[in-house]
């Protein structure tokens, strides 16, 4: 049999299982298909034959519509932080229900709100709240232009910053505005040499270099080699302003990414865990920028109908009061021990599986260059990942479909071995698969 003919089989035979287990979620997306083109209105949460809808989650776990149950360790693509209705969450939501939930003046936890998102992470000095990350980088790019008249960005090829134009990525996609492409420079994550070349030939058109404290959605690869503060170092040198894109990685440590690094971004962007689980965005920086965005100045525009709302706010402040170095470390400790757990497993199947990430994120890859990069997150192979994605589910482990693990703080010990269990069985079970279609991915897993 061809090698695609078997791919075809095997494929059909794991979407099978998993059409058999999810016949009412079938059943919904049919009825959202006359609605919403396809079922869908969420791009990255889509995965083949179709996704699940979800009933309920609680702690670290959700029910989905057909009964079947999953340990979440997608958590919104790294937002939730404190699992899925934190009762501290749940009472500060519905006391401020009941109070007014959209008004057109702002509450005072909105205070209280920005002065623990400041106290967080050490280079904000100021913050400036909206409703998702796309918005915090959209506004950084924007105070980036205003103050410097410049248009010019320099992004790291693979790093995800939300769907504004400037930065979506693949900067081809369709639709984009047009002088989109010749507005940004894209050179690889973790090349230090060619973003410094990028920077200084370019410095007198640069309004901003933009990257992600680690790179999430092309499979959670960190940085290497002292990058960020190199980064940091020939930005400063040169004039030109750092934004650190910290949407995910702000829960990689208490102060960001960029505590454990030790810079000092001029911008960072934020969003997913400062929300609590509600919509959310936030730009925060130095002082001197951020005041740009004041009513006394205004030189920099930024409005919302739903900017800091008070449902946000709530469960932002229960959330971040609820966090500190400990909590942090000990879902780090979590992510590590699940990273140690499933390297064990491709080790011992001599499989080129391997796991990337920092602490309480973790991305499986099959591939058999170290992956270190966009290009080689992008060539691994995700055929493979599929069937393991599939497969993974059926044992009641749901992650994103790219392969990311996400900790949360009801986890426990349990739920660590119960996924490396998980892993252990799957990968047992895709071996002869892999023998037989992927013959370059058997043996030791290749180093970084
Ligand atoms: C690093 C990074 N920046 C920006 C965004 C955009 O955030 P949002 O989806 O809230 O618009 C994301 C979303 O995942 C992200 O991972």
């Amino acid at each position: 049999m061809s090698r695609q003919k078997l791919l075809a089989e095997v494929t059909k035979k794991y979407e099978d299982a998993y059409r058999r287990r999810t016949k009412k979620s079938r059943e919904t997306l049919e009825k959202a298909k006359k609605y919403m083109p396809g079922g869908d209105t969420r791009t990255s949460i889509w995965f083949d034959p179709y996704p699940f809808w979800i009933d309920k989650a609680s702690g670290c776990r959700f029910t989905d519509v057909d009964g079947n149950e999953y340990i979440d360790f997608h958590n919104c693509y790294t937002t939730m932080i404190l699992g899925h209705a934190n009762p501290k969450v749940v009472a500060a939501v519905r006391e401020q229900a009941a109070r007014g939930t959209a008004l057109g003046a702002l509450v005072p936890t909105v205070v209280r709100w920005s002065e623990l998102v400041c106290n967080m992470v050490d280079s904000v000095d100021k913050v400036r709240f909206g409703n998702s990350g796309t918005e915090a980088v959209m506004m950084a790019i924007r105070l980036a232009r205003g103050l410097t008249g410049k248009d010019l960005l320099l992004k790291t090829d693979g790093c995800y910053h939300g769907s504004y134009d400037p930065v979506v990525f693949p900067s081809d996609a369709a639709g984009l505005s047009k002088g989109n492409r010749a507005e940004s420079i894209i050179v690889p994550y973790n090349d230090k040499a060619a973003a410094e070349k990028a920077i200084v030939e370019n410095k007198n058109r640069l309004a901003a270099v933009i990257v992600e404290g680690a790179m999430g959605a092309a499979g959670m690869i960190p940085p290497r080699d002292g990058y960020l503060e190199f980064l940091r170092k020939v930005t400063q040198d040169n004039g030109i302003m750092f934004i650190l894109d910290e949407v995910i990685s702000l829960r990689l440590a208490w102060g960001g990414v960029q505590s454990i690094y030790k810079i000092k971004p001029d911008l960072t962007t934020m969003a997913k865990i400062i929300g609590g689980g509600y919509p959310v965005g936030a730009i925060g920086g130095r002082e001197d920028l951020m005041q740009m965005f004041s009513p006394e100045i205004r030189k920099v525009y930024h409005a919302g109908t739903l900017n800091a709302n008070p449902m946000t706010a709530v469960a932002g402040v229960a959330t971040m009061e609820q966090l500190n170095a400990d909590v942090i470390n000990y879902i780090n400790k979590l992510g590590e021990s699940f990273a140690a757990g499933v390297r064990a497993v491709f080790k011992r199947l001599n499989v080129k599986g391997q796991i990337t990430g920092i602490g309480s994120l973790q991305n499986v890859h099959f591939h058999t260059q170290p992956v270190v990069n966009g290009k080689a997150a992008r060539e691994a192979n995700k055929d493979l990942l599929h069937l393991y994605y599939l497969a993974m589910l059926e044992r009641g482990c749901f992650s994103a479909a790219r392969g990311l693990y996400v900790m949360s703080t009801p986890m426990t010990r349990k739920e660590i071995d119960t996924a490396v269990k998980a892993v252990d069985d799957v990968m047992t079970e895709l071996k002869p698969t892999i023998e037989e279609l992927w013959p370059e991915l058997i043996g030791p897993a290749p180093q970084a």
